[in-house]
């Protein structure tokens, strides 16, 4: 019997109902546009979250995780913002989110064994949260793993738990990519009204590979530098008079940013305008078969996080620029920054060295070793 279902036959007596696991995501392009109704293009990892759930009679949650040697017991009446905290938020505010959402959820039994590196900015928060979500979805009989449309509401209770529950105030890609994105597929996910298309990423037909590098530089989405970008571009989209940055047409850029007070407000808006721009750049090419154009809007997205956005860091530099130096056809910074992951596009047969070098560099630097590996796009969350 696999570990999982051993440990809950242990710690509560019963076999679980199911497993159920969600992926954690690397996202191609389109970084910090979520919360601005823009664009994202993540892919769906190998790496995922499972959990073992079963219903229970009353209204209580009882949460064990295989990485912590914690056990959590709430009732989900009791559930608000901040309690549980730490890990368990993310369960408990899942279930918490979806009576909310109006549906009719009671207690649960819940182990659950994350296999998303944790802090690496790869999602593993989502991927909790979505796999307790498709619990939830098959155990109370809701459906909503069976659709497109579902599939939303249940990304969207999850952004909700993260959101209200857990403080971190994030947008909504990570959560789409784990309940939406395919094998062999990038996800072009427009934030403004929840569209998703499916666009064809298999790297192999190609001989290169994505390479993604795990700084280990810690990053806590829940501090203050996530929400002050947010809080930037609601204040220049404001003073712009548009809803979202998004509603600012890239060719009309230069015009809105005279109307920008100071620099700071203008760089972010920069970023982000000429940022969801390059989602769609990304997706043409991929579509065309072009790898060096998809390599070049890599670049051009981490000089804009690194010198407009300003979310990347030292470490996140270093991989950027090693892997170039070393062939790469293009890197860039993952996710929310300050830390967190970087990613490559490498030729196959070029993986080892450049991870080494990205070691070596790391070291020569007296940095904490990073961790380099290479993926491929996977599946979404579902009953395993
Ligand atoms: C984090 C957040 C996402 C998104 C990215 C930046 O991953 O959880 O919602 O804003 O940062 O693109």
């Amino acid at each position: 019997m696999p570990r999982l279902a051993q440990t809950f036959l242990a710690r509560f007596d019963q076999a679980p109902e199911g497993v159920w696991s969600a992926p954690g995501r690397v996202n191609l392009i389109g970084e910090h546009t979520d919360y601005n109704g823009g664009l994202a293009l993540p892919i769906a990892l190998p790496h995922r979250t499972r959990c073992a759930a079963s219903v229970r009679d009353d209204d209580l949650l009882q949460i064990h995780s295989l990485q912590e040697d914690s056990f959590v017991e709430v009732r989900i009446y009791d559930v608000a913002a901040g309690h549980p905290a730490g890990w368990t938020a993310y369960v408990a505010g899942v279930l918490w989110a979806l009576r909310k959402a109006g549906y009719a959820v009671r207690g649960l039994n819940v182990v659950v064994d994350g296999q998303v590196p944790l802090g690496a900015g790869l999602s593993s928060s989502a991927a909790l949260e979505c796999s307790v979500a498709a619990a939830a979805s098959d155990l109370f009989g809701l459906g909503l793993l069976d659709s497109a449309e579902g599939r939303s509401v249940l990304a969207a209770a999850c952004q909700r738990a993260e959101n209200d529950i857990a403080g971190a105030p994030t947008g909504g890609m990570d959560q789409a990519a784990a309940m939406h994105a395919t094998e062999k597929h990038a996800l072009r996910l427009d934030c403004r009204d929840g569209a998703t298309t499916q666009v064809p990423f298999d790297l192999s037909a190609h001989d290169l590979a994505l390479l993604v590098t795990d700084t280990r530089a810690s990053h806590a989405l829940a501090d203050g530098q996530y929400g002050a970008r947010r809080d930037s571009c609601e204040k220049a989209a404001d003073i712009l008079g548009v809803e979202f940055l998004r509603d600012i047409d890239p060719a009309a850029l230069d015009e809105a940013l005279v109307q920008l007070p100071d620099d700071v407000l203008r760089r972010r808006t920069r970023h982000v305008v000429t940022e969801i721009a390059r989602v769609d750049e990304v997706v043409d090419a991929l579509r065309d078969g072009d790898l060096a154009e998809v390599g070049r809007l890599f670049l051009a997205s981490h000089a804009s996080l690194r010198d407009d956005y300003e979310v990347s860091c030292t470490e996140l530099d270093l991989v950027v620029d090693t892997a170039v130096g070393e062939g790469a056809l293009g890197a860039r910074m993952t996710g929310g920054g300050f830390g967190g992951s970087a990613i490559a596009l490498v030729a196959v047969a070029d993986v080892e060295r450049v991870s080494a070098a990205i070691a070596a560099a790391f070291a020569a630097a007296q940095l904490t070793a990073p961790k380099s590996f290479s993926v491929t796009a996977a599946g979404p969350a579902a009953r395993d």
